[in-house]
């Protein structure tokens, strides 16, 4: 699905990230850890195409297309979706602007996106601006709700449980379960959709099977694991010591 080769990235002239490898196949979900300003949401920023993050070597190929040719719209486009750590506010567009677009776009899932609507609980926000006003755990709803309508092929999550209460969390939860799953053939699940979810605590990961994890430290990656054995491992000894756990290296790497 999707393959970073080599990424190394400048943000004002200053590397953040330098050799990132990553390959995600169809179907995957794999989580990436690391402490605060490790470069994880730089990451994403420059997989999505933000003009700030300037690659200076590597490639992302996006099912066989190179990303770096392409702009931010034409990634999205292909099927890219990034609910973003810290979503802008959009000062005269409302939710429903979006949904509305999406149902006239894809008149098959127009009844879909309304009875999402409800399911989620979304009501009371699609005649308000996007992010206005919202608490930080409505923005993080409101920005995985967008995923449920776009429905991309590829999700990018960052930290979509940070600062989220836990009912709040079981519905973010619920909704990406539901996304995750690809519907074709009179509702039958035939297919998981790919992602990458950035998150400190995991406890997103309670919801859906996450493949592989990786820890990001000083903009590389220190290491490649199973997600659940690296988070225990973080949250009960820290990021170098997960680093250095040379079992790990030789099973993963
Ligand atoms: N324009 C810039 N100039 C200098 N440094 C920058 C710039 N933009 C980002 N950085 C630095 O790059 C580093 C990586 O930031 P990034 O937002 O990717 O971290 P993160 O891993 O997502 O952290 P967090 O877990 O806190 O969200 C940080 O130290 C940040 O201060
Ligand atoms: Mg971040």
């Amino acid at each position: 699905m999707i393959e970073i080769k080599n990424l190394h990235v400048t943000v004002e002239g200053k590397e953040i990230l330098s050799n990132i490898n990553i390959t995600i196949p169809n179907g995957e979900v794999h989580a990436l850890f690391g402490p605060n300003g490790s470069g994880k949401t730089t990451l994403i920023m420059t997989i999505i195409g933000y003009p700030q993050y300037n690659v200076t070597d590597g490639e992302i190929i996006f099912e066989g297309r190179n990303l770096l040719d392409l702009e931010i719209d034409e990634r999205a486009r292909l099927g890219i979706g990034v609910a973003q750590q810290r979503p802008p506010t959009i000062k005269g567009v409302k939710l429903r602007t979006i949904i509305d677009f999406y149902s006239k776009n894809n008149p098959e899932k127009a009844d879909y996106i309304s009875t999402q609507v409800e399911k989620f609980e979304m009501q009371d926000f699609i005649d308000r601006e996007i992010n206005a006003n919202l608490s930080g755990g409505e923005i993080k709803k409101s920005e995985i709700f967008q995923m449920v309508v776009a429905s991309p092929k590829f999700l990018i999550l960052d930290e979509p449980d940070s600062g989220i209460d836990p009912v709040f969390l079981s519905k973010i939860g619920g909704m990406l379960t539901d996304i995750l799953k690809s519907k074709k053939n009179q509702d039958k699940i035939t297919t998981r959709k790919s992602g990458l979810i950035i998150t400190h605590t995991g406890d997103i990961l309670n919801y859906f099977k996450t493949n592989l994890a990786y820890l990001m430290m000083d903009g590389m990656i220190g290491c490649t694991g199973n997600p659940q054995e690296m988070l225990e491992q973080i949250q009960q000894h820290g990021y170098e010591y997960c680093i250095n756990c040379n079992r790990r290296k030789r099973e993963f790497q």
